[in-house]
C-alpha cells in the first residue's frame, strides 16, 4: 500500500531519527514545514517535503490513494505512556461520594477505588474484559492514539493479574495500536491481605513476578509508590525481582506526597517516573541526572482536584516532560489525549510545542518505543493524525472538549474512526 498526502497545511512535529526525547528549553520549539506533502509506503513513513519541491513524487499513478489535506494538519498520532485501560464495569457510583466531599484516600479505605475495581475484574471473563477494553481502544483511535500502555494492576491475585495481562496480550495481537503492557501487582494491598501487607509484597515477588516473566507477559514492572500504598523499601525489593526477567521499572511516585518514588524510581533507572504532583528540588535535581522521563498526568490531578505537578519549574530546570491519560475508572476516567495536550496548556501553563513534544515524542520515550514512533521521521511507522481544517497548531491545545481528528492512519492504513 502507497499513500500520498499532499496539499497539507501544515506537516507538525518533524524530529530527525536520533532524537530520542526533547528537553527544557528545546521543548518550547518544534520543526514543521508549511503547504507540505508526505508518502507512506509499506506502513512507514518513506518521504516528506514541501508542496513545491514534490517534483515526481506528485505522479498519483504511483499511488494506491492520494489523500488531498487542503487546510489540514498532519502530525504523529498521540502515544499515550500510561493508562489502566483494561478495567471492568465503572465507578461512577463512587464518584458521588467524591462529588460530595470524600477525598481518594477516605474513598480507599471504605473498600472503594483500586479495591472496587479489583472484586469487579475477579468476577469478570477475560471474554468480558477484552471486549470492554478493546472498544475503549477504539475510542481513543477516534480521538487521536497511535500507541497506548497498559498496566495490570486491578486484579491483586496470581489468576487475576494474569488475566488481565492475558487480555492487555490479546489487544496487542489484535489491535492497530502500538501496544506495550506493565505489571502493575503492587497497585494495592487486597482486601485479604489488610495488615498483612508485607505478606502481599511477597506473593507479588515470589510468585506474580516469576509467572508473568516467565510467560513473558510484561515489558515492564510498576509499583504505586506512595503514602498509604507501598514503601520505598518495597518498591525496592519489587523493581530488583522483575529486574531478573527484564521487566524495565516504569512507576507511580509521589502523586499524594514525598514518597521517595522519584528516588527509588531513578536508582532502578525507571524508563518514566509518573504522576509527580509533590516533585521538589531534591527530585528535580535527581531526575536532572537520569535518564527518567518525568510523567505527568492531568487528567487524575483535575478530576481529584489535587496539587498540580510542577510542570513550568520542571522544564525551566531544564527536564522534559510527558503527558499521559492515566486512563482509568477511578482517577481520570477517560482516555481522551486532546484533552490532556489542553489540559498542559490550561493547568500546567505549557507552550503548544511543549504540550506536543511531551504527547508525542517524550510519551513515546516513556515507552521504550521512540525509535519506531512519536515524531514525523522517515522510517517511523505511519501512526498519523490528519486534523479538521484549523488555523494554527496552536488551535490543537486550545479548543478543548470537541474532537479535532478528521482522519487516523496507523500502520500506514486509514482507519474507519468510531464516532
Ligand atoms: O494512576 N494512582 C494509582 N492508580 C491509579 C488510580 C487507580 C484507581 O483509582 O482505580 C492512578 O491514578
Ligand atoms: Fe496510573
Amino acid at each position: 500500500m502507497k499513500i500520498l498526502i499532499q496539499n497539507i497545511k501544515e506537516l507538525v512535529q518533524i524530529l530527525d531519527n536520533n532524537v530520542q526525547l526533547v528537553s527544557g528549553k528545546e521543548m518550547s520549539t518544534i520543526e514543521t514545514i508549511e503547504n507540505a506533502y508526505l508518502v507512506i509506503e509499506n506502513g512507514l513513513i518513506s518521504a516528506f517535503g514541501a508542496m513545491s519541491e514534490i517534483g515526481d513524487l506528485s505522479i498519483s499513478s504511483k499511488y494506491d490513494k492520494t489523500i488531498d489535506a487542503t487546510g489540514k494538519m498532519l502530525m504523529p498520532a498521540f502515544v499515550d505512556s500510561h493508562t489502566h485501560l483494561v478495567y471492568a464495569g465503572s465507578r461512577e457510583i463512587e464518584y458521588i461520594d467524591k462529588i460530595k466531599g470524600l477525598s481518594y484516600e477516605e474513598i480507599a479505605k471504605r473498600g472503594g477505588g483500586i479495591l472496587n475495581s479489583a472484586k469487579r475484574i475477579r468476577n469478570a471473563s477475560i471474554e468480558q474484559l477484552y471486549t470492554q477494553s478493546e472498544q475503549r481502544l477504539k475510542d481513543i483511535i477516534s480521538m487521536g492514539t497511535g500507541a497506548v500502555e497498559i498496566k495490570s494492576g486491578y486484579g491483586l491475585s496470581l489468576e487475576s493479574e494474569l488475566k488481565m495481562l492475558r487480555t492487555i496480550k490479546l489487544l496487542k495481537q489484535n489491535s492497530p495500536l502500538t501496544i506495550r503492557s506493565t505489571f502493575l501487582g503492587a497497585h494495592a494491598v487486597p482486601a485479604e491481605y489488610r495488615g498483612k501487607q508485607y505478606e502481599y509484597v511477597k506473593l507479588v515477588v515470589n510468585e506474580m513476578i516469576p509467572r508473568v516473566g516467565e510467560d513473558k507477559l510484561a515489558d515492564f514492572i510498576d509499583v504505586f509508590c506512595d503514602k498509604g500504598f507501598f514503601t520505598v523499601d518495597e518498591t525496592n525489593e519489587i523493581l530488583e525481582a522483575a529486574k531478573k526477567y527484564g521487566m524495565i521499572p516504569k512507576i507511580h511516585a509521589n502523586e499524594l506526597d514525598y514518597s521517595g518514588g522519584i528516588q527509588v524510581g531513578v536508582k532502578h533507572s525507571a524508563l518514566s517516573v509518573d504522576h509527580l504532583e509533590f516533585t521538589g528540588k531534591e527530585e528535580i535535581d535527581i531526575l536532572r541526572k537520569s535518564n527518567t522521563m518525568p510523567t505527568l498526568l492531568p487528567g487524575a490531578a483535575f478530576f481529584l482536584g489535587m496539587v498540580h505537578a510542577p510542570a513550568r519549574k520542571m522544564i525551566d530546570a531544564g527536564l522534559p516532560i510527558a503527558l499521559a491519560s492515566d486512563f482509568n475508572p477511578g482517577s481520570s476516567p477517560s482516555g481522551n489525549m486532546q484533552l490532556i495536550a489542553a489540559m498542559g496548556s490550561i493547568m500546567f501553563k505549557m507552550l503548544s510545542e511543549e504540550v506536543i513534544h511531551a504527547t508525542t515524542i517524550n510519551t513515546a520515550y516513556a515507552m521504550g518505543i521512540n525509535d519506531i514512533l512519536g515524531s514525523i521521521s522517515v522510517g517511523k511507522i505511519a501512526n498519523l493524525i490528519i486534523t479538521k481544517a484549523m488555523p494554527t497548531y496552536h488551535y490543537w491545545t486550545y479548543s478543548y472538549g470537541d474532537n479535532k481528528v478528521d482522519t487516523m492512519i496507523l500502520n500506514g492504513n486509514i482507519i474507519k474512526l468510531n464516532l
